[in-house]
């Protein structure tokens, strides 16, 4: 196991009915932003909940925060944050109404316009306005970790940032609040959460035991747990425990001691980026090429996966390797994420031609051994031995 050192600070405020603790957990002499999305929120009844919660303090409100948080959106909420003093912000929605208020948080604290630069440039975010979170759809973890990706439209990059300041103060998860979230984005969120996990489960061998059976144990979970959801949308244990798993696939303790691997996002940001795609459905391009192509500094793992969630033990390491990423595949393909670029109506040869060139450009390397360079990437992206098999 890796020497690791390991800080979470945001409360965590789990359970039906859960919203109104916002009453105790604002300050009343702050002045708060309530930040959200395109309005999934008045329609499911979490809008009048947070406003019969802030009675009596001094709200503002900022809405229109997209799918994938574009640059130019979160500025217009930097204006108004700065024009209203505003001294906390309380994020309503999905991770990317979380990651918006992230950002918007660092950008309303500094003094310079050059807000980019906070993205760009690592490590110099030193202050930002404290914030919190109530969550709608449990996918990303935003809501108990310090990370945010940010689209700019103009460049059509998806750049993410991650700064110790931005774990929220607290974040409200009422699992009650998802029961209005369309299938679609059911499955995005299960198959985020399902590679979340695999980024730090399927790495390097460090003899990490605990970390490895909750890993696993996420993963049996959420194929068990994804099509009883979207059957029984209402059903309360299993909405829980969907927003529990999605809380720990990205939090920081699975990855605590391990090796983290992270390029099925890296490269799946710049599918977002530059196709539009859901975030869920660009992993679900990227993976099982990845997987197949490390499939020898990964083998342990590999081997590991296939027996302990898939029950795989039959045959030798490339049958039982290529069998778990089909099965991974089938898995997301049963709860209606394609894998293939065909499906999106990309070409494969121009996407991978296309992604490829932008790693080799910045001249960077990903995954847990930084062996996957551009030339890899286009690899990666052109493999479907496994798929649909
Ligand atoms: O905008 P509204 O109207 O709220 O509608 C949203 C949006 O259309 C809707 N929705 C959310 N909660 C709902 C609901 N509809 C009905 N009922 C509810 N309870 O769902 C749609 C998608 O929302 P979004 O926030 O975009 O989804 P998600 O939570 O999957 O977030 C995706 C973003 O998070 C980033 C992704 O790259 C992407 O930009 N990620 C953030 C991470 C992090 N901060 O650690 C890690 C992830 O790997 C990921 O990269
Ligand atoms: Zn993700």
């Amino acid at each position: 196991m890796k020497n690791f050192t390991h800080y979470n600070p945001t409360k965590i405020v789990f359970g039906k009915d859960t919203i109104k603790s916002l009453e105790e957990l604002l300050p009343d002499e702050r002045r708060i932003l309530i930040v959200y999305g395109g309005g999934s929120i008045k329609k499911n009844g979490v809008y009048d909940q947070v406003i019969n919660s802030t009675k009596g303090k001094t709200v503002f409100e900022f809405s229109g925060i997209e799918c994938n948080p574009s640059y130019s959106t979160c500025i217009k909420a930097v204006e108004l944050v700065k024009k209203e003093n505003i001294d906390f912000i309380l994020a309503v929605g999905g991770g990317s109404v979380l990651d918006a208020v992230k950002f918007i948080a660092a950008a309303g604290a500094v003094e310079s316009n050059d807000y980019w630069e906070l993205i760009v440039k690592k490590g110099i975010i030193e202050k930002v306005i404290d914030f919190g979170t109530v969550l709608t759809l449990p996918a990303t973890s935003s809501e108990m970790n310090c990370k945010a990706v940010i689209s700019n439209l103009e460049t059509h990059e998806k750049l993410p940032i991650n700064n110790p300041l931005l774990y929220p103060v607290f974040s409200i998860l009422d699992p009650e609040t998802t029961y209005s979230l369309p299938l679609k984005q059911v499955a995005n969120g299960v198959v985020d959460t399902y590679v979340h996990v695999l980024e730090q489960y399927l790495t390097t061998d460090l003899n990490t035991a605990v970390q490895d059976r909750w890993s696993e144990s996420l993963l049996t979970t959420l194929i068990e747990l994804a099509d009883k959801v979207m059957r029984e949308p209402n059903d309360y244990d299993s909405r829980a425990n969907l927003m529990f798993a999605a809380l720990f696939g990205n939090n920081g303790f699975i990855g605590l001691g391990v090796d983290q691997d992270w390029a099925t996002h890296k490269i799946g940001h710049e599918i977002t980026a530059m196709y539009g795609v859901d975030h869920a459905q660009s992993l679900a391009i990227v993976l099982p090429g990845l997987l197949s192509l490390q499939r020898k500094s990964k083998q342990k793992k590999l081997l590991a996966y296939a027996r302990n969630v898939w029950g795989i033990t039959m045959g030798d390491s490339n049958v039982v390797i290529d069998e778990a990423i089909t099965r991974t595949s089938l898995f997301f393909q049963s709860v209606g994420i394609s894998g293939r670029f065909v499906d999106y109506k990309i070409d494969p040869e121009e996407a991978a031609e296309a992604i490829g060139n932008i790693f080799i450009k910045r001249d960077s390397f990903l995954g847990e051994n930084q062996d996957i360079s551009g030339e890899v990437v286009k690899k990666i992206l052109l493999n479907r031995q496994c798929l649909y098999s």
